[in-house]
């Protein structure tokens, strides 16, 4: 005989089927990436369908999407089932766009790599591993690390 399914997990039984901490958990649900319900004792409980949301996150950032992305990406897709081939295909295709531009990005760092090879100076003018195509130059002038992310 096999235990009927509940609708409802506990914070406990989400973190061990997702593999999530519960403080990760806590944190998605600020950001509003799941949604849990209150009991009357004041306990969290999220809809088994939550599960699902969580396994799209952990895809989203497998691809190096942020959590604010991912919270895009799910907003064009149903909350309470699997989504249609035609619903997941815009959402493929983008990380499919993705990953190639990760691609390039790294071949192209590699391919620049030769001078850090044995030099280690890590300098802002010509390492390609510490600034690659010079994007702190791009960003404005001045000491761009060394400033609020505001003024950036
Ligand atoms: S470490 Fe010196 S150029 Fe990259």
């Amino acid at each position: 005989m096999t235990t009927p399914l509940r609708d409802r997990l506990s914070i406990g039984e989400l973190a061990a089927r997702s593999g999530i901490a519960h403080s990760a958990l806590r944190y998605y649900e600020e950001l509003g990436l799941i949604r849990a319900e209150r009991t009357a004792g004041g306990r969290r409980t999220y809809a088994r369908q939550t599960l699902r949301r969580l396994a799209f996150i952990k895809a989203a950032q497998t691809v190096g999407l942020s959590l604010e992305e991912a919270r895009e990406a799910m907003a064009d897709l149903p909350a309470e089932r699997s989504p249609s081939m035609d619903e997941w295909r815009p959402v493929a295709t983008a990380w499919q766009e993705r990953i190639d531009e990760q691609i390039a990005d790294l071949q192209r760092l590699r391919d620049h790599l030769t001078g850090c090879v044995g030099c280690g100076c890590l300098s802002l003018g010509r390492c390609a591993l510490y600034n690659p195509q010079d994007i702190q130059g791009a960003q404005g002038p001045g000491a761009r690390r060394l400033l609020p992310k505001r003024e950036r």
